[in-house]
């Protein structure tokens, strides 16, 4: 009885989850325009508007309330959207700043949405974080709002220069990708991390890509495949990236019987989006180079790594090397570095007991790369001059880290460092997204979140995809039930990994 009401409960939000994923279409739809005369400003209705406004990776939002009738707002719209070019889409000049979004007042779905909003003119401009929005209001007696009117954007020049004093920003309205470029390398900053939550997600939503591009489902790599899922179903900081993964883990007998030919399991695949409908965005927020071939995807699989390895429990730990060892050595398509990379892993004399330790191992493992390619991009000019590769954590970031420093060698405290690595990766990464997300799926939020935390060793990877999956079934509450078991009992002595490691 307790059973069936958890998996109603558990598919019931599911469709809540749903909802929410699909409005997001449309920013791709938006982003994937290339023509100059196609919108670069995102259109919300009453509809989409809280989903849009709480999943952009966005640090502020313009909302523009007009009415398609008026004239004036026809006028104006050439001027907004020069902006929205700047900072829309996956071409934008600079991305993950400002999201720019209007949404017409003569439309009858939206009444509602305007007169929370006071609005007594069109067009009418807003300016705040974009989760002040949702479910937000806005009252010109109210005194204190972080949601404030733009009073002077009436032509692009004005809204830019307002949008610039609020942010202490520079931008122009002719700024190219790659000039002009306002990133912000603070190193001694522990907040930035916390925008790269939304990199790890391009990140593993790009991995993906590139493994059916390169069709590189294979009878021989399946099991490495499903081995980094069913850490990513568990352990992957993004909400939406661990129900993908479970979908896919729980499909992934229909998407690649092993006799099956690769086009159709391209095909198959290529419906499920592993971080939901608008992954990949096509740009890099934290990760963002100062040019356009440095940093990006590498970057993003680093904070992925790293993200899962202050995750996982200790049980797991040796699971989690094995996998990670496996998946960058198969679907790692930079030779180089998946060969380095594996002889790091094969080097190690025994396996691991502790979480720690193989946080501590993999951070390691990154400065060794981190020293080696220093060297090579002093001499072949090929660093990005923002982002020089260092020794991390720098000072700067993490002064307890060090015990001494001469200039031959660093000595590390590692219990600091596994803290300092502990926070980083773990609460700060997340910090933005669950600010954003509170208001909204907070059925969805809690199964997965339960699933994270009660993770045990061993039954740990399936049990949890059991749960997402449930979660994400469109079918009858049993059948739905039945088939998710019937696919958990396959995987579940699965523990191959692709090669002897050396003990
Ligand atoms: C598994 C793997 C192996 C690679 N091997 C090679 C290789 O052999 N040759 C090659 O040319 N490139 C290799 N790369 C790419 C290279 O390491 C960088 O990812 C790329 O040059 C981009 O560098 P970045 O400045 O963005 O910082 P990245 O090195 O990508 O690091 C991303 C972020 O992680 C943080 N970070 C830095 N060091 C550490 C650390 N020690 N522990 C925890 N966090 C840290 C910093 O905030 C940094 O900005 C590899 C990448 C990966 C994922
Ligand atoms: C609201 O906007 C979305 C995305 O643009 C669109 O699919 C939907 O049809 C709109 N709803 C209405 C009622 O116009
Ligand atoms: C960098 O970040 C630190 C810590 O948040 C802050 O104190 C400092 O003012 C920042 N420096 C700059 C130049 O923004
Ligand atoms: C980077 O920009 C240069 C010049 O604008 C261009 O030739 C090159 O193809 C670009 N590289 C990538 C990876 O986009």
């Amino acid at each position: 009885m307790s059973r069936t009401l958890l998996v109603l409960i558990l598919c019931l939000s599911a469709l809540r989850l749903g909802a929410s994923l699909g409005s997001r279409s449309i920013l791709r739809a938006v982003a994937d325009k290339n023509g100059d005369s196609e919108d670069y400003a995102v259109d919300l209705n009453a509809s989409n508007f809280d989903a849009v406004l709480r999943d952009t990776p966005a640090t502020f939002a313009v909302v523009e309330f007009f009415a398609h009738w008026c004239p004036a707002c026809r006028n104006y719209k050439p001027h907004y959207e020069k902006v929205a070019r700047l900072f829309n889409g996956p071409n934008a000049v600079h991305p993950g700043k400002v999201l720019m979004t209007r949404v017409d007042c003569a439309l009858k779905i939206n009444t509602n949405l305007c007169d929370k909003f006071s609005v007594g003119h069109y067009p009418m401009l807003f300016w705040g974080p974009p989760s002040k929005f949702v479910s937000g209001s806005w009252d010109p007696k109210q005194e204190k709002s972080e949601i404030r009117n733009i009073d002077n954007g009436r032509t692009a020049e004005k809204l830019l220069n307002w949008i610039n004093e609020q942010i202490g920003s520079s931008f122009g309205l002719d700024d190219k990708k790659f000039e002009n470029e306002h990133l912000s390398s603070n190193i001694s900053d522990p907040g930035q991390i916390a925008r790269a939550v939304y990199d790890v997600e391009e990140a593993t939503s790009t991995a993906f890509d590139i493994i059916l591009e390169h069709k590189m489902i294979k009878p021989e790599t399946r099991a490495p495949l499903i081995k980094f899922l069913q850490l990513l179903v568990v352990h992957h900081p993004s909400m939406r990236c661990r129900k993908g993964s479970a979908e896919i883990l729980v499909n992934f007998d229909e998407l690649s019987p092993a006799n099956t030919k690769q086009e159709e399991v391209a095909g198959a695949v290529k419906n499920f989006q592993i971080c939901g409908k608008d992954v990949p965005r096509g740009y890099w927020i934290f990760c963002r180079g100062s040019k356009n071939d440095t940093r990006g995807f590498s970057c993003g699989l680093w904070v992925l790594l790293h993200s899962l390895s202050v995750r996982i429990e200790d049980g797991e730990s040796q699971f989690a090397f094995t996998t990670i060892c496996d998946f960058v050595h198969t679907f790692f398509v930079c030779e180089e570095c998946r060969q380095h990379f594996y002889e790091m892993c094969l080097s190690m004399s025994s396996p691991f007991n502790k979480a720690r330790d193989f946080a501590l191992w993999l951070w390691r493992t990154h400065n060794k790369v981190n020293e080696r390619l220093s060297k090579v991009e002093e001499t072949m000019g090929t660093a990005d001059p923002k982002f020089p590769k260092m020794i991390w954590p720098p000072m700067q970031l993490c002064a307890s880290c060090y015990r001494s420093r001469n200039s031959q060698k660093i000595e590390w405290d590692e219990d600091e460092v596994h803290t300092f690595l502990a926070n980083y990766y773990g609460k700060t990464l997340i910090s933005l997204y669950k600010s954003n997300s509170v208001l909204g799926n907070v059925g969805a939020k809690g199964i997965l979140d339960e699933s994270t935390t009660s993770t045990n060793a061993v039954a740990v990877p399936v049990g949890a995809a059991l749960a997402i999956a449930l979660a994400s079934c469109a079918f009858g509450v049993l059948a739905c039930y039945w088939r998710s078991q019937q696919k958990s009992r396959k995987y579940y002595h699965q523990r191959y990994s692709l090669k002897k490691y050396d003990y």
